[in-house]
């Protein structure tokens, strides 16, 4: 055995890559195109963020300046965004930015990135099911329909079985099962109803505008409650010592490190890149045009919300219904939650379509027993990994409550940002021969800008939610020397 078959940094080529999607067995379906790619997109990227965490930093870190933790978001998103464009570009293969990593930084920064993938899809899945059992319980209610406490969701002090999450994410499953392309004309559906209804909260929303609202935009910081525990604070308050305060500057970014969790997803285009007709074209086009979509309509919907409803009335379990419903709109905020509910639902379909397909790389990988990257003889999808997967995030959904998942879901999605970035500027050098059809302008200087702004707000998250990344990282080190480092192809081919 040689030194680079034992080696944690051995990479597997570009080219390996591309033609281990080709073998029979283990090869996806190619019908998906630029339009496909941006409607999926889009489908992700609207979602729990924009419908529920609006209202929450409005009222809590931000005031009506959420409008501008939205723009600061969007562009850390947007640098990201030109990395995993060329990427998707030059790497078009399942697994996004873990395959990515494969190519350029090694099989341990490669397995990293997965585990952190898993994270970041399996519990963003699960956050969004339970937003979505939200909404449809506040229709059921409606109606006079209720389901036993014991069945209806976890709340802040009690924990209960959210029965409806559970069931939504077994559904969705077996429809993944069944096949991409089904999944695909299901989701453009649900997108367009998506769009609409956030289309109206910007239309007939306007209307009902009091400018005084908007005063003031950015309300003075206040200091953090004092029964909270240092943790809860963004780290780079503590780090420099600061006396962890709300709203404020400080607290415009302690918003846009929560809100960047509206933006997840366009990463997630990425992940689809192997089952893309043209994927050289359309992946940048799809990442793109889907991350341009949404920064516009949530800056917009933030404005309109923050101005209908003064910031410290604005409800946190359904802001954008209630904001029609407090102003005496109650039609509108009917049509809003039913129209959110059936949104949640496309994003917690694409959210475990990207997870499955991250776990399916790995596996064909040997990183993961092989026996998950099986695709189903007639349907063509990896039926064993997405039922697996299903399977347990529907029981993270059942039993797990929204607010801090989604924290570690983002801190997890900004990490990878990172590596992609780092990854970018890599395989410039180390391939400049590869055919890129999408470049990053300015290249070191974007990456190395899209390094420090993510890092920027990753340090604004709470420190219990690095202490949880950590954690979970540590467990994957484990994983990955308990199995994946001895069963990986690459060194059993490098072996031989
Ligand atoms: N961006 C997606 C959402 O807001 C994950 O729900």
């Amino acid at each position: 055995m040689n030194v680079r078959a034992n080696s944690i940094f051995r990479t597997k080529s570009v080219e390996q890559s591309i033609a281990d999607t080709e073998e029979p067995e283990h090869a996806l379906k190619k019908s998906l195109s630029a339009l496909d790619l941006t409607v999926f997109g889009v489908g992700v990227v609207i979602g729990t963020g924009i419908f529920v965490l609006t209202g929450q930093v409005a009222r809590n870190n931000a005031g009506p300046a959420v409008a501008l933790a939205f723009v600061l978001s969007g562009i850390v998103c947007a640098l990201a965004a030109l990395c995993y464009a060329e990427f998707a570009s030059t790497v078009p293969v399942a697994g996004s930015a873990y395959t990515f990593s494969f190519a350029t930084l090694g099989e341990l920064p490669a397995w990293i990135i997965g585990w952190d993938l898993v994270l970041e899809l399996a519990l963003g899945c699960a956050v969004v099911s339970v937003g979505w059992s939200g909404y449809i319980r506040s229709l059921m209610d409606n109606v006079g329909w209720h389901l036993p406490t014991a069945l209806a969701g976890s709340t802040d002090t009690d924990t209960h079985f959210d029965l409806l999450a559970f069931l939504l994410v077994l559904v969705l499953t077996a429809i993944l099962v069944g096949g991409a392309k089904l999944s695909a004309r299901v989701t453009s559906v649900v997108v367009a109803i998506k769009v609409t209804v956030v289309l109206i909260v910007i239309v007939v929303g306007t209307f009902f505008i009091v400018g005084d609202n908007y005063t003031p935009f950015i309300p003075d910081a206040v200091p953090t409650p004092a029964t909270e525990s240092d943790l809860k604070a963004p780290l780079i308050q503590l780090i420099f010592g600061y006396t962890p305060t709300d709203f404020g500057v400080m607290g415009i970014f302690t918003a846009a490190a929560v809100v960047f969790f509206a933006f997840i997803g366009f990463d997630i285009v990425a992940t689809a890149a192997e089952e893309t007709k043209n994927p050289q074209r359309d992946v940048p086009r799809g990442i793109l045009g889907s991350l341009a979509i949404c920064t516009v309509l949530y800056v917009a919907v933030s404005v309109v919300v923050t101005g209908m409803e003064k910031y410290s009335k604005l409800s946190v379990d359904a802001p954008l219904a209630d904001a029609f419903k407090d102003t005496g709109h109650p039609f509108w905020a009917g049509l809003i939650s039913f129209g959110a509910a059936i949104g949640l639902t496309a994003v917690c379909m694409i959210l475990l379509l990207g997870q499955t397909r991250v776990f399916f790389a790995m596996s064909r990988d040997g990183l993961l027993p092989r026996f998950f990257s099986h695709v189903h003889p007639h349907f063509r999808t990896p039926y064993r990994s997405t039922m697996l997967l299903g399977g347990l995030i529907a029981l993270v959904a059942g039993f797990t409550s929204i607010s801090e998942l989604a924290e570690l879901v983002n801190i997890g999605t900004l990490f990878a940002f990172i590596v992609v970035a780092i990854g970018v500027v890599m395989l410039r050098r180390s391939r400049p021969d590869l055919p890129r059809s999408f470049r990053t302008p300015l290249v070191p200087w974007v990456p190395a800008l899209s390094v420090l702004a993510t890092l920027w707000l990753m340090l604004n998250l709470p420190a219990e939610t690095w202490l949880r990344f950590l954690l979970w990282m540590v467990l994957g080190f484990v994983i990955y020397f308990a199995y994946g480092h001895g069963h990986s192809r690459m060194r059993q081919q490098d072996a031989q």
